[in-house]
């Protein structure tokens, strides 16, 4: 084995947060959708395969390490929402979440001095800072528009506003 028990325990419960991050968002995309919300809709369905691709990436780190893999349960997501807002700071507070939880895994990987984790793990830590900014973008924009003004949200969203420096849209790194 290639990586620390402590390691392979914080790696398996991340496969964890991230299956749950994933879900989320397909309750937040759902959300959008059944609010006549077709672009922010298809924004968070995307954000869901993200997640989901991300604990594959997990998955991998743990096998190719050698390590003991244990995919843990997933938490039912929240479902109901009073308001757009309400939906895009759920999904900021989930990416502030899981920023804490991704620099756990890198001080775990500094401390058993496994640089070999440790790089793997840094495509995480820059995912996350673009996860964390276009979050709080929508909700930056979100409270400025008002729930009647989110179609200027999706304009902006449809217009690829999000795009530049993130690459979250087209899935690439
Ligand atoms: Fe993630
Ligand atoms: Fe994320």
């Amino acid at each position: 084995m290639m990586i620390s028990k402590k390691l392979n325990t914080l790696l398996n419960e991340q496969i964890g947060h991230e299956l749950a991050a994933s879900h989320q968002y397909v309750a937040i995309a759902t959300y959008f959708d059944q609010a006549a919300l077709p672009v922010m809709a298809k924004h968070y369905y995307a954000q869901a395969l993200e997640e989901r691709d991300h604990a594959m990436r997990l998955v991998k780190l743990v096998l190719d390490s050698d390590g003991d893999l244990k995919i843990p349960a997933v938490p039912a997501p929240k479902m109901e929402f009073k308001n757009s807002l309400e939906a895009v700071q759920l999904a900021l507070a989930s990416e502030l979440k899981v920023t804490a939880q991704i620099s756990a895994l890198v001080d775990q990987a500094i401390a058993d001095k496994d640089h070999l984790s440790k790089n793997a793990l840094e495509w995480f830590v820059n995912e996350q800072r673009e996860e964390v900014t276009s979050a709080t973008t929508l909700v930056q924009m979100t409270k400025r528009a008002g729930e009647s003004g989110m179609f200027f949200v999706e304009n902006f969203l449809q217009s690829g506003g999000l795009a530049e420096g993130e690459g979250g849209e087209a899935g690439a790194e």
